[in-house]
């Protein structure tokens, strides 16, 4: 009788506090729902305020950032998972000074720039050879976000199709044939903080199938 009296009172008390703990406390902490939520905004948020940047303070970049964008760039999709890029970061002054001509002008001031190659020895055989230009692009594209989540600027200088740029790349920095410079990408903490373009237009989307009628 005693014992059994003891054993209720332990089971209400537990009970007890079992109640308390979900009265009080769960609506206090945000659930796991929110928390996802929350970090999703973060991320779209992150994407539609990304702006090209090309003018920086010369600060220089901590080494361990730059390892976070290549490792960003690297986390890029890519057609049959064959990663068919390589990665040149360029922090020698003088040769960030002999970029800096015609469509790269920027890359004088930049602290660093990476160049995202093509490795046309990684790439998809046959037909989906040209598929590197897409990883490459998933991969340049997952860097400047990563740059503009670290609180830098970047802006994507186009090389390849233009052949002279790819000819002059490829000269100044050694690279062998199978290896072609898709982009070249100046960065540095920015020097200019201009709005991110607006570039929503309803117009450039169509539902399960072409509307000619909407386009005239
Ligand atoms: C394939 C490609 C090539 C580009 N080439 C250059 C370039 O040579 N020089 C430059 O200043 N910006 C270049 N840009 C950046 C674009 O000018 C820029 O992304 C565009 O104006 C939209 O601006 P935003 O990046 O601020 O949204 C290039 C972008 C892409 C995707």
């Amino acid at each position: 009788m005693k014992t059994s009296k003891i054993l209720n009172v332990i089971l209400a008390v537990a009970v007890i506090g079992l109640v308390v703990k979900v009265v009080f406390f769960s609506g206090c902490r945000p659930t796991q729902k929110n928390e996802t939520l929350e970090t999703g905004m973060a991320a779209i948020n992150l994407i539609m305020s990304r702006t090209s940047i090309r003018a920086y303070s010369g600060q220089s970049v901590e080494n361990d950032k730059v390892e976070t964008l290549l490792k960003a760039a690297m986390a890029a999709p890519t057609a049959g998972n064959k990663q068919p890029w390589k990665f040149v970061v360029i922090k020698d002054k003088q040769i960030l000074n002999r970029l800096a001509s015609g469509n790269m002008k920027m890359a004088a001031d930049a602290d660093l720039a990476i160049v995202v190659c093509g490795d046309l020895n990684l790439t998809f055989p046959g037909e989906g050879v040209d598929y590197w230009i897409q990883d490459a692009s998933a991969a340049t594209e997952n860097l400047l976000l990563a740059a503009h989540a670290l609180g830098l600027g970047a802006v994507w200088c186009g090389i390849y199709p233009i052949q002279e740029r790819v000819r002059m790349l490829s000269e100044l920095l050694n690279l062998p044939e199978h290896i072609i410079p898709l982009n070249v990408i100046p960065i540095g903490y920015p020097a200019e903080n201009p709005e991110p373009k607006d570039k929503w237009k309803p117009n450039s989307i169509h539902y399960d199938s072409w509307d000619y009628m909407e386009e005239q």
